[in-house]
């Protein structure tokens, strides 16, 4: 009983903070793709990053780790324009490199924003979960 009554909690717990997040909006950059489909798993409001794109409100932003852990020069040129919208970052990687998925630590220190979540390439169901479930909980907080 007490075992099912935990489990009632917990998955409903999760389910609203899954719920809550829905609206915020997702900025993501991404050069082969693997983000993008990250993204498009999250099932939320989202934009890729472009040349052109303006940004007006609040939004997280997901990115990948380039060089020898660097900040793609598309995000950099990105944030320098809009970063004072953001919420929190997450960043893709790759665990054969050094430098893991730096990109967040990077951007996060710069931003003085919080790390969402680090994952490999386009990230497992448990990923979406977590950084979905970050997003839920930190929705009342966050600046709307
Ligand atoms: C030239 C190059 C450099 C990379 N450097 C890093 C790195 O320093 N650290 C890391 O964690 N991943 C690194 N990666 C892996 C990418 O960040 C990872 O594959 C990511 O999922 C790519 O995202 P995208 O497909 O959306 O472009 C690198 C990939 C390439 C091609």
């Amino acid at each position: 009983m007490h075992v099912l009554l935990h489990f009632t909690v917990h998955t409903n717990g999760r389910f609203l903070f899954l719920k809550r997040g829905a609206n915020m909006l997702i900025v993501y950059d991404t050069r082969a793709g693997k983000v993008k489909k990250f993204v498009e798993k999250c099932e939320m409001r989202s934009l890729k990053v472009e040349p052109h794109l303006k940004i007006d409100e609040p939004f997280i932003f997901v990115t990948y780790t380039d060089g020898k852990g660097e900040v793609p020069k598309t995000s950099i040129e990105f944030l320098e324009k809009f970063g004072h919208h953001m919420q929190g970052v997450a960043a893709s990687g790759n665990r054969v490199f050094e430098y893991f998925a730096v990109s967040a630590d990077l951007i996060a220190a710069q931003y003085h924003v919080p790390i969402i979540h680090k994952f490999e390439f386009a990230g497992l169901q448990k990923d979406v979960i977590k950084f979905k479930e970050w997003i839920g909980q930190h929705a009342a907080h966050l600046v709307k």
